[in-house]
């Protein structure tokens, strides 16, 4: 490469990652706090040798044509990757990153908070003492449901559902998990975990957090056979990505009872949230917070920037996502059914 690279910032990160990259190339931060239109986005990648996006950009052949053959690197400053066909980076040697690892323990907070809200009913409870309305203590008022001793079924025992699952034990919770594979013996020691085949884990959990990432096989993973089979007081609990669960099944199985309640932090058409959830007190609702906060982003950023930074100067990036195994380099996703 000769001249100063042209590195493209889809949009605005915090500032010590910002430096590093201005040290390292002409950098160009979007101006607007939205996701850019793809008007918006193909024009500003154009002649890039880095981009750093977010995971509302879609990098496919349409950005990857419009970025041109300089394109050297694209750091995604998220862990999960549903929004890039890795296959099409593969083939035109463009290397991809994530970030993987910074975010596993404030996500966790995330999905721990999501458990107690919703078994709980913290967030009914709080609309109700905000609602002006007359309360008073009795002794069947705004019951909850405990949590100790009950079963935390996990799909996706990977580092977030680990942390999640170290959190839930603190809370005298047991584990069960289902995966593509079982985890390496220490772990199930570790947390106490039994690995149970997918199905059969709907039907231990009171608690089901899901963890794995999306791919075309865990797409509507949770659709309404699985919350049939869930147990009637079970939770579902959702920080991963929203297209893992079918929203409008489960607005029936709220509604129905076929399930007491979920916690959800991510949505099938982010940010658009089927309408039916706002009318549903057993669903708590976040705004995909699971790895806000200052440190974490933070972190998140500066792994994107040094990531970037190592690629253009000729050395390997710290995080790279290579293509999903056994598939061609143009297959997109990576292959992880729970299920299998
Ligand atoms: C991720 O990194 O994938 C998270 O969803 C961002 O909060």
């Amino acid at each position: 490469m000769s001249g100063t690279p042209k590195i493209v910032v889809t949009r605005l990160i915090p500032e010590p990652a910002l430096d590093l990259l201005r040290s390292a190339g002409e950098t160009w931060v979007s101006p607007h706090d939205r996701p850019l239109t793809t008007e918006e986005l193909y024009p500003a990648v154009a002649g890039a040798d880095a981009v750093v996006a977010m995971l509302h950009d879609r990098i496919d052949d349409a950005f990857l044509d419009a970025a041109g053959p300089g394109l050297r690197v694209v750091a995604n400053v998220a862990v999960g990757y549903d929004n890039v066909d890795v296959g099409a980076c593969t083939e035109r040697g463009v290397i991809f990153t994530n970030t993987p690892g910074v975010l596993t323990e404030a996500t966790a907070d995330i999905a721990l908070a999501l458990i107690l809200i919703s078994t709980r009913r913290l967030g009914e409870s709080e609309r109700l003492v905000r609602s002006g309305e007359p309360w008073s203590w009795n002794m069947f008022f705004q019951l909850g449901t405990g949590i100790q001793g009950k079963t935390l079924g996990i799909v996706g025992l990977g580092q977030i559902g680990r942390a999640t699952a170290r959190r839930a034990r603190a809370l005298g919770m047991k584990i069960a998990y289902c995966g593509r594979h079982r985890v390496d013996p220490a772990v199930e020691t570790e947390l106490e975990a039994a690995y149970l085949p997918f199905d059969e884990l709907l039907g231990a959990a009171d608690v089901l957090s899901l963890h794995c990432p999306l791919t075309p096989q865990t797409r509507h993973l949770i659709d309404a056979a699985a919350l049939r089979r869930m147990k009637p007081g079970a939770y579902l609990i959702n920080t991963t990505r929203g297209p893992v669960v079918d929203e409008a099944a489960l607005v029936d199985a709220l509604r129905d009872g076929t399930i007491a309640g979920a916690g959800l932090d991510v949505y099938e058409q982010e940010p658009i949230i089927h309408p039916g959830l706002f009318e549903l007190e057993n669903a708590v609702l976040l705004p995909h917070l699971g790895s806000a906060t200052v440190e974490t982003r933070t972190a998140m950023a500066m792994l994107a920037a040094r990531n970037v930074i190592a690629v253009l100067r000729g050395g390997e990036p710290l995080t790279p996502v290579g293509p999903p195994a056994g598939t061609t380099p143009s297959s997109k996703g990576a292959s992880s059914d729970v299920r299998e």
